[in-house]
């Protein structure tokens, strides 16, 4: 994520979010991974929607954007692994906790 996208000050908002939370609504979600999660925002969003949530790892490459996400989403943090990784490695990511499904994801 670009340092334009990046402002400390004003939150970046995130795009779809109607799309992503309808994807999701009536889905119950226990274990949730995200791929780019950048400022968090639409983590945020499910988290809110979707309190049933208990694990939701959170993975992005860039550590500005992990640094402001784990600001964002303090309220809950106790349900997230934030992840300094590349997407793509996904695999390895999950099994290194023991998951073996995860009820939803996204990589936008
Ligand atoms: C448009 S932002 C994501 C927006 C985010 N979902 C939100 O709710 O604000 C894109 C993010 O994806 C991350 N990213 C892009 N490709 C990635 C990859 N292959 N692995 C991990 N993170 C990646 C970037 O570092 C950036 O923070």
């Amino acid at each position: 994520m670009s340092q334009q996208t990046l402002n400390k000050t004003e939150p970046h908002k995130p795009i779809m979010v109607e799309e992503v939370l309808k994807a999701f609504q009536d889905v119950a979600l226990r274990v949730f991974y995200e791929g780019t999660l950048g400022a968090g925002g639409h983590a945020a969003e499910i988290l809110k929607a979707h309190p049933e949530i208990e694990r939701y790892i959170a993975c992005d490459r860039d550590p500005q954007a992990l640094e402001i996400a784990e600001k964002r989403l303090f309220p809950w943090k106790r349900k997230i692994d934030f992840v300094h990784d590349n997407f793509l490695h996904l695999n390895e990511q999950l099994a290194r906790r023991g998951i073996q499904k995860v009820d939803g994801f996204f990589l936008i």
